[in-house]
C-alpha cells in the first residue's frame, strides 16, 4: 500500500486505546495494514455488576497494558525502534482508563524519541472501516457511529473535517441495547445477545415506537423505546411473549430510526460513500439494513468486521495516520479528556 495524505512515506504505528473497558494494542502500517490488533476484552469482571465499574476498569488496564504492548510489537515482529510513532486515545472515555493508556504512551514516547499522537476516540471509530481495505476514503463520506456511548451521524468533509449532522437526544443505541437486554434477562453486554435471539424472532409481533423528528432534523431518542419494551414487558401479553419476538421487534425498531436518519442525511447531501462504525455496527440485521440500502440507492457502505467494529487499537492507528500533524501531541503536555471535543474547531 501506498503513502497516506498526511504521513507520506511508509508509515508503521503503534495503537494504543483504553478508553473505557478494554485494553486494546495494535502495529498498524499506512494507517490500513494490520499487523497485530490485540484486545483483552474485561466484561467477565464486569458482568456481574450488569455495567462497567471505572474503578476496575482502569485497575485491569494498569496490569494489562504493558504486557499488550509487548504483545502487539511481538505479533506484528516490529521493535519499539522501528516504529515511526505511538497513537493513543486521548479521549472521550472514562477518565481513570484514559490515563492509564495516555501516561504509557507518554512513556513509551519519551523512552523511545518517537512522535505521539492523541486521537479521537470517535474519530477512531470512522477510520476503522478502512483497516484492512484497499478502498481510501473519498471524501466527503457519511459515518453513522454507533456505540455504547455515543450515537452520531457524521459528515466527514476530510481526515480532520468532521461535523456531527445527528445525535441522539438521550441514551446511545448500544445502551438502549444493553437497557433493553438486561429487561430481558440476558447478561451484559446484552448487544449480541439480542442480535443472536432476534435471529429466531418476529421483527413485527409487536409494533414498538419509532422516534420522530421534524423535517430538517436527523436527531435521534432511544429513551422512550426502552421504556416501551419495560412497560410491554409488564403486561400480560407482555409475560407471555416470546423473549425472541421481542427483541426482534425491539431492534427493528432501533434500525428503523438509524435508517431514517442516515436516508434523510443522504438525502440533504451526495455522498458517494458511507461507513458504519462503532461496537453496535457489528449487529446483524443493522449491518444487513444498512448494506441493502447502499445497494439500493447507490451508494458504496463499507461496515468493517466485528473485530474492527468494537473499540480496538487499530483503529486509533487508522485515524492518527490520516490525521497526521492535527494530532501531534507532546509527551510534555498531552492530557486525557474524559469530554474530548468531536470537532478540531471546538477545540480551545
Ligand atoms: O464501541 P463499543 O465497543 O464501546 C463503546 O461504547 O465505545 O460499543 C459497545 C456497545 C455495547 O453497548 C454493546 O452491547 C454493543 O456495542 N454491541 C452490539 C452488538 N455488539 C456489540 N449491539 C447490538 N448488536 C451487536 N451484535
Ligand atoms: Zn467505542
Amino acid at each position: 500500500m501506498g503513502p497516506t495524505a498526511l504521513n507520506p512515506g511508509f508509515v508503521l504505528l503503534l495503537g494504543i486505546e483504553t478508553s473505557c473497558d478494554d485494553t486494546a494494542t495494535a502495529v498498524v502500517r499506512d494507517g490500513r495494514n494490520v499487523l497485530s490488533n490485540v484486545s483483552t476484552n474485561q466484561d467477565a469482571f464486569h458482568e456481574k455488576y450488569g455495567g462497567i465499574v471505572p474503578e476496575i476498569a482502569s485497575r485491569r488496564h494498569v496490569e494489562l497494558l504493558a504486557a499488550a504492548v509487548d504483545d502487539a510489537l511481538d505479533r506484528a515482529r516490529v521493535s519499539l525502534r522501528e516504529l515511526d510513532g505511538i497513537a493513543v486515545t486521548a479521549g472521550p472515555g472514562l477518565i481513570g482508563s484514559l490515563v492509564v493508556g495516555v501516561a504509557s504512551a507518554k512513556a513509551l514516547a519519551l523512552a523511545s524519541r518517537k512522535p505521539l499522537y492523541g486521537v479521537n476516540h470517535l474519530h477512531g471509530h470512522i477510520f476503522a472501516a478502512f483497516l484492512d481495505r484497499a478502498e481510501e476514503p473519498a471524501y466527503p463520506f457519511l459515518a453513522l457511529l454507533v456505540s455504547g456511548g455515543h450515537t452520531q451521524l457524521v459528515d466527514v468533509a476530510g481526515p480532520a473535517r468532521m461535523k456531527v449532522i445527528g445525535r441522539t437526544r438521550d441514551d446511545a443505541a448500544g445502551e438502549a441495547f444493553d437497557k433493553t437486554a438486561r429487561l430481558l434477562g440476558l447478561p451484559f453486554p446484552g448487544g449480541p445477545h439480542v442480535d443472536r435471539l432476534a435471529v429466531s424472532g418476529n421483527p413485527e409481533a409487536i409494533s414498538f415506537p419509532r422516534h420522530r423528528t421534524p423535517e430538517g432534523s436527523l436527531d435521534m431518542s432511544f429513551s422512550g423505546l426502552k421504556t416501551s419494551v419495560k412497560y410491554f414487558l409488564e403486561t400480560a401479553e407482555g409475560q407471555g411473549a416470546k423473549v425472541a419476538d421481542v427483541a426482534a421487534s425491539f431492534q427493528a425498531a432501533v434500525i428503523d430510526v438509524l435508517m431514517d436518519r442516515v436516508e434523510r442525511a443522504a438525502a440533504a447531501k451526495p455522498y458517494a460513500f458511507a461507513v458504519l462504525s462503532g461496537g453496535v455496527a457489528a449487529n446483524s440485521a443493522l449491518q444487513a439494513a444498512f448494506t441493502e440500502w447502499g445497494r439500493q440507492t447507490g451508494i458504496a457502505t463499507l461496515v468493517p468486521p466485528p473485530r474492527y467494529c468494537t473499540d480496538n487499537a487499530a483503529m486509533i492507528a487508522a485515524a492518527a495516520d490520516r490525521q497526521g500533524e492535527m494530532v501531534s501531541a507532546s509527551p510534555a503536555t498531552l492530557g486525557a479528556d474524559p469530554n474530548l471535543p468531536f470537532s478540531f474547531t471546538e477545540t480551545a
